[in-house]
């Protein structure tokens, strides 16, 4: 294992030769704590009747203030958990403590959580913050949540959810990259170095875990769990890509996926596990199921009991169960049987271990307290980051008469329920933030704009006050219209159909906009939405995602213009929902869309996406010049002019694309190669270069050979994937 020394590597192995093989099966089971008592349906059921609204939220808190939770403090002592999720320090001491003092062999526990932007800092949800194209700061977003989360003695984050995820009605689109593999790739090695290279102090990194491994982002239609049936081409050439990506920089830790792939689900997949990810790709470290997902295997129809899903699971190469105790309770049976070899087990303790050992746990298993306290009040420079991250996500999609920036000094109509919730700005999937952090955007936007009045009419829920309408519009110079999704629509198990402006925004939109005032709309959203309708009709759109902790404060910079926007969309918009998926690198085809009729196109949308993938504007603008393209040895050496022909200063992602014109397989339109972050002054111009190196001008074919084969190339560069310049290239002797 990179990273790991010789000394710890003897340690695990005289470990392991002391282990008996129950010892050894707790390590590979990781526990949540479970509520207990106080109800007398399991608590799944409880989630479940309170979803559906058998018991009201009030009843299902009365119910749970009278329960307790178990931590399994028994099968820690006997040495049958390896992992636990927990995020308070107090509890991990003390659970820790058992481990270490009083199981037989006194291994420690390693902590896991979902730390997936953030924290207690809570930065921009993984899909925003990737349009920032900002490779230091995705490390550095990184970094200090490691940092953060550790002084609260979780060592392990489940995370970077990696998935290249193409249909935004796929509610965890929120969660990753978007939709390009080469920029996910680029996100996963930094979120990698991020989580887990500075060594300076074990207080310092944790171990990452790459999700969901794998082909969980093209689930069919978008709806969460579903089957994924796809060529093996677009396995290695996308989806794959970040994973690989990321386990060449070091991963730790992966996590399977919850579908099936072609008709295995990933579970229980030993061509993914074994073959691909432990040999294939060298992979060191250990694999871990989604939560419940061996127990799944029954209902998905791939095992036939719980003891046949288990033995399933281990033999392809899952070396820790989440949640459901399937190993703990069956494996030592099924190796005395013979039907796991004790092989199979030892591996999986040994990689286990191996993390344990490299996090540095077995030396340091406690937070100590000085380590707890030390993000009592979060630092400032924290903030500045989440701050940072936040204000470079933000993306200019429409900025009609330069309405933006607005004046500080007009008067803004803040419109939209959105605008004052702390919950709201945070994003799926964070759960250690902290309310006292949180600035709302009316908050934040109150700092800048002090003629500001707030006028709620309405959000993505309920309905429009129009007396509130009526009071913005005669108030306002201008109306900021905050409406989005709430945080509760994007993310785990929320995919939806229709992926509009929910509710009656879109409505309360057309009422602003009879206001006769100018109205600019910044979106609070988890995914692409189909926004056709608002970009006919509204001037000016800002989308803002969750942004995070400082999110208030970010948006009132770019709204006044004291930040000037770079943002570029990680992820394609459509028109309308039923254009899902829409992405920029699809595959060529024998009738591209156009105008005429027998062509790939829909009768009833326009061709492509409203906002293609890199698209984004600020308030300067960028001329490209002078692309040439020179053939060296061994490379293709691309150099362009770019110029801010503007009046401010700013930040612009340069793309650069490629094409492979004709090959021995179908290959997508456009691919991102490289992307280079410049800065310039208004009026400077600056020359760029990128080196396409020959050898990664190639592709896998459908058995998983690299390909790579004489003919044309189109190379492109530009300020998104659509508008670009374009060289052609011959590649020979290959
Ligand atoms: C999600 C994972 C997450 C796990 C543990 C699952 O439901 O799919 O992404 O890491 O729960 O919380």
């Amino acid at each position: 294992m990179k990273g790991l020394s010789e000394v710890q590597k003897a340690a695990v192995e005289e470990l392991l030769a002391q282990m008996t093989l129950e010892e050894k099966i707790g390590q590979m089971n990781q526990e949540s704590p479970s509520i207990v008592g106080g109800f007398d349906v399991p608590f799944e059921e409880l989630i479940e009747m309170m979803t559906d609204g058998r018991i009201s939220k009030q009843e299902f808190e009365h119910i749970m203030s009278s329960a307790t939770q178990d931590f399994h403090e028994d099968a820690i002592r006997k040495g049958g958990v390896g992992s636990l999720m927990v995020q308070d320090p107090v509890k991990v001491n003390e659970l820790q403590k058992i481990a270490v003092e009083e199981s037989r062999l006194g291994i420690p526990l390693i902590f896991g959580l979902d730390v997936i932007h953030g924290f207690r800092s809570v930065y921009p949800i993984a899909i925003a913050e990737a349009g920032s194209f900002d490779t230091d700061l995705f490390e550095r977003t990184a970094r200090m949540a490691a940092k953060e989360s550790r002084a609260a003695g979780v060592a392990w984050h489940f995370a970077p959810m990696v998935d290249v995820a193409r249909d935004a009605r796929w509610g965890r689109v929120s969660e990753g990259p978007g939709e390009d593999p080469y920029l996910g790739s680029v996100f996963a090695r930094a979120k990698i170095r991020g989580l887990q290279n500075d060594h300076s102090s074990t207080d310092n990194y944790v171990a990452a875990c790459l999700k969901h491994y794998v082909g969980y982002g093209a689930c069919e239609s978008g709806r969460d769990y579903n089957t994924v049936s796809m060529a093996m081409h677009l396995f290695y050439n996308a989806y794959l890509k970040p994973f690989a990506a990321a386990v060449d920089e070091g991963a730790m830790t992966v996590m399977a996926a919850f579908n099936d792939l072609n008709g295995v689900p990933c579970t229980v997949n030993e061509f993914l596990l074994r073959k691909t990810l432990k040999e294939s790709l060298g992979f060191p470290g250990f694999v871990v199921s989604d939560a419940n997902a061996i127990r799944e295997c029954v209902t998905h129809g791939i095992a036939s009991d719980e003891m046949d899903a288990g033995v399933k699971a281990a033999i392809a190469g899952m070396d820790m169960d989440m949640g459901t105790g399937i190993y703990a309770k069956n494996l030592k049976k099924a190796v005395e049987d013979g039907t796991v070899p004790m092989a199979v087990i030892d591996e999986a303790a040994r990689r286990i271990l191996s993390v344990k050992m490299w996090l540095g746990l077995f030396d340091h298993p406690y937070v100590s307290e000085e380590t707890m306290a030390r993000y009592t009040v979060l630092p400032e420079e924290h903030k500045a980051l989440a701050r940072e991250a936040a204000e470079k996500s933000v993306v200019l999609l429409k900025n009609e008469n330069n309405i933006l920036p607005i004046d500080p000094a007009k008067k803004v109509a803040l419109v939209g329920s959105l605008a004052e919730s702390e919950e709201e700005i945070i994003g799926a999937w964070a759960m250690s933030w902290k309310k006292e952090d949180c600035v709302s955007i009316l908050n934040g936007m109150k700092e800048t704009f002090p003629n500001l009045k707030y006028f709620p009419c309405g959000g993505p829920e309920g309905d429009i006050s129009m007396d509130e309408v009526i009071a913005a519009g005669d108030y306002g110079d201008v109306i900021v219209a905050v409406l989005g999704e709430l945080v509760s629509m994007s993310g785990e198990a929320s995919s939806r159909a229709d992926i509009t402006l929910p509710g009656r925004q879109r409505e309360l939109l057309e009422m602003l906009m009879h206001t006769g005032k100018p109205v600019v709309l910044v979106l609070m959203n988890g995914r692409p939405l189909a926004l056709q309708w608002e970009d006919l009709y509204v001037p000016v759109i800002v989308e803002g995602w969750h942004l995070g902790i400082e999110m208030g404060h970010a948006v009132a910079r770019v709204l006044s213009g004291e930040k000037n926007p770079e943002g570029k969309l990680s992820s394609s918009f459509p028109y309308v929902t039923g254009q899902c998926p829409v992405y920029y690198n699809h595959m060529n085809t024998g009738r591209p869309g156009s105008k005429s009729k027998f062509t790939s196109r829909y009768l009833d949308a326009p061709l492509g996406s409203l906002y293609p993938f890199g698209y984004g504007l600020s308030y300067t603008e960028y001329s490209y010049s002078d692309f040439k393209v020179a053939e060296k040895e061994d490379a293709f050496e691309a150099v362009v002019k770019v110029k801010n022909t503007g009046e401010r200063d700013g930040r612009e992602t340069v793309q650069f694309y490629m094409q492979d014109v004709t090959g021995s397989l179908v290959r997508p339109v456009k691919e991102l190669k490289d992307f280079r972050k410049v800065a310039l002054e208004a009026g400077e111009e600056k020359e760029v270069s990128f080196t396409l190196f020959k050898k990664d001008m190639g592709f896998f074919n459908n058995e998983g050979i690299y390909c790579l084969e004489e003919g044309a190339f189109r190379l492109y560069v530009g300020g998104d994937s659509r508008n670009c310049l374009m060289e052609e290239v011959y590649l020979k002797e290959v």
